[in-house]
C-alpha cells in the first residue's frame, strides 16, 4: 500500500504560524519536506520552554527520528544553513543525521544576494521589501538556465562554474550602479560548500516517491499564498509557487499523491514589506494587534503590517490549494477584544464582490461583518467542549463561508497549546 504526502502551506501573506503547526504534526510524519522558497522563510518553534526558528531546514527536526528533505524546489544558502545547523547542534540534535538535501535545489550565492539588495535600491519606492536573502535572483538564475544546483558542488569544475555566473551578477551589480565588495562574503560561503558536502545529497524525487511506498511524508510550505508567484499580489509578491502546485514541482510527486491539504492562517491578518493589504489597519486597533501578537519579523526583526481577517482573500487562497483542513492559529490574540472584525466582501468601484480583483493594489473597500468578542482568556483550553459560545459562533462563520471545517485551532505558541476538533 502506498501513502500519501500531506501539505501545510499558509494562506496568507506568510507568518501564520507554519512552523508551530508542523513541528505539532510532526509527531505523525516521520518525514518532512520543504519544497519550495529559502532562508527568506523564519518558521518559529517552542517546546520544552525553548524556542527556535528554522529557515531552510523543515520544522520536523526536533522529533526524535524524523528525516528533513530540503527539496528541488528550495533555494539553498550554504552559510545559512551552516548557521542553522550549529544552532540546532546546540540543542543536542546533529542535522547530518537527520537532513536530507536535494542535488536538484539551486544555490544561493553571495552575489545572489548583493543583486537583491541592488535591484531593491534600484527601485526606490516600487521596492519588494524583499528579505534581501536572494530569493528573487537565484530562481531568476534558474529560470534563464543559468544557476548553479547544490549536486554541482560535486563536479571538478565547479569554482570555474561559480566563477562564470559570479562575473555575470558583477556586471549586473555595475549596471545597478550599486557599490559593495563582490567577493565579501566569498571565502565563508565555500567554506560552508564544503560543510555541505558531509551531508546526504539525493535525487530527492526518486528518495520522495521511494518513501511514500510505505510511509506518509509531510510537505512544509514557505511563505503564503497571497505571495505566490502566480497569484499572489503581484508584483509584490516571493518568487516561487508557495501553493499547492509547488509541492509537486518542488518535491517530484504526482499530484495523485497529495493527501490532506492544511490550510493555515492567523485569526487576523499580517504583512511585512510592501504591497496591498486590503484590511490593513492603521490605527490603534492595528498596533494593539502588534503588541498582543508580537507581530515582528523573525527574519528580519521588521514590524509586521497588521489588519482584521480577510475572509475574500482567504476564500481565494482555500479554493487555490483544495484545502481539505482548516488550522486556525493565535485566535488567543483577540481575547481581549469587544469586537472583532472580518472581512466578508470588498467593494470595488461601487461594486460588492466576494471575488479578488485581479489588481487588489487600486482602492478596495472591505466590507466587515462584526462579532462580538468572547473575553475570556483561552490561552489555558485545551478541551473545545470548554470554548465559550461567542468563539464557536465565529467558528461557525466562517467555516460555513469557507466551506472547509477548522480542524485545528491553536491558543499559544507552544507544541501543546492546541486543540483538535
Ligand atoms: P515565512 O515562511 C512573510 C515577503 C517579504 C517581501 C516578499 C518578497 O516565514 O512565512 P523575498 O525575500 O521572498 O524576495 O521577499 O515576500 N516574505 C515573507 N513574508 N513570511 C515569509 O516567510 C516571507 N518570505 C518572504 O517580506 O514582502
Ligand atoms: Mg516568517
Amino acid at each position: 500500500m502506498s501513502s500519501k504526502i500531506d501539505v501545510v502551506l499558509g494562506l496568507q501573506w506568510g507568518d501564520e504560524g507554519k512552523g508551530k503547526i508542523v513541528d505539532v504534526l510532526a509527531g505523525r510524519y516521520p518525514a518532512v519536506a520543504r519544497f519550495q522558497g529559502g532562508p527568506n522563510a523564519g518558521h518559529s518553534l517552542h517546546f520544552d520552554g525553548k524556542s527556535f526558528v528554522v529557515r531552510s531546514i523543515p520544522s520536523g527536526i526536533f522529533r526524535e527520528g524524523s528525516v528533513n528533505i530540503i527539496g528541488n524546489g528550495v533555494v539553498f544558502d550554504p552559510v545559512t544553513f551552516r548557521e542553522e545547523c550549529s544552532q540546532i547542534e546546540k540543542l543536542g540534535v546533529t542535522p547530518k543525521d537527520k537532513v536530507l538535501i536535494s542535488k536538484k535545489a539551486h544555490l544561493i550565492l553571495p552575489t545572489h544576494r548583493l543583486l537583491d539588495a541592488a535591484s531593491e535600491a534600484a527601485a526606490g519606492r516600487g521596492k519588494i521589501g524583499s528579505t534581501l536573502k536572494g530569493i528573487g535572483p537565484t530562481y531568476t538564475d534558474k529560470i534563464a538556465r543559468h544557476g548553479l544546483r547544490v549536486g554541482d558542488i560535486l563536479a571538478p569544475d565547479f569554482k570555474e562554474r561559480f566563477e562564470k555566473l559570479k562575473a555575470r551578477h558583477i556586471q549586473m551589480i555595475n549596471d545597478l550602479h550599486y557599490e559593495c565588495d563582490p567577493s565579501k562574503d566569498e571565502a565563508a560561503w565555500m567554506d560552508a560548500i564544503e560543510f555541505v558536502k558531509q551531508f546526504k545529497l539525493v535525487d530527492c524525487e526518486y528518495f520522495v516517491n521511494s518513501w511514500l511506498e510505505s510511509k506518509p511524508m509531510l510537505a512544509e510550505g514557505a511563505q503564503g499564498s497571497m505571495l505566490d508567484v502566480d497569484y499572489g499580489s503581484y508584483p509584490f509578491v516571493t518568487s516561487s509557487s508557495t501553493t499547492i502546485g509547488g509541492v509537486c514541482t518542488g518535491l517530484g510527486v504526482a499530484p495523485s499523491r497529495v493527501g490532506k491539504v492544511y490550510g493555515i492562517f492567523k485569526a487576523y491578518c499580517t504583512r511585512v514589506g510592501s504591497g496591498p493589504f486590503p484590511t490593513e489597519l492603521f490605527d490603534e486597533t492595528g498596533e494593539r494587534l502588534r503588541q498582543i501578537g508580537h507581530e515582528y519579523g523573525a527574519v528580519t526583526g521588521r514590524p509586521r503590517r497588521c489588519g482584521w481577517l480577510d475572509l475574500v482573500a482567504l476564500r481565494y487562497t482555500v479554493m487555490l490549494n483544495g484545502v481539505t483542513d482548516l488550522i486556525m492559529m493565535k485566535s488567543d490574540c483577540l481575547d481581549d477584544f469587544d469586537s472583532i472584525k472580518v472581512c466578508t466582501s470588498y467593494k470595488v468601484d461601487g461594486k460588492e464582490t466576494k471575488e479578488l480583483p485581479y489588481d487588489i493594489s487600486a482602492p478596495i473597500e472591505p466590507v466587515y461583518t462584526e462579532f462580538k468578542g468572547w473575553k475570556r482568556d483561552l490561552t489555558g483550553v485545551r478541551d473545545e467542549n470548554e470554548l465559550p459560545k461567542e468563539f464557536e459562533e465565529y467558528i461557525k462563520f466562517m467555516e460555513s463561508y469557507l466551506g472547509v471545517p477548522i480542524s485545528i485551532i491553536s491558543l499559544g505558541p507552544d507544541r501543546d497549546a492546541t486543540i483538535e476538533r
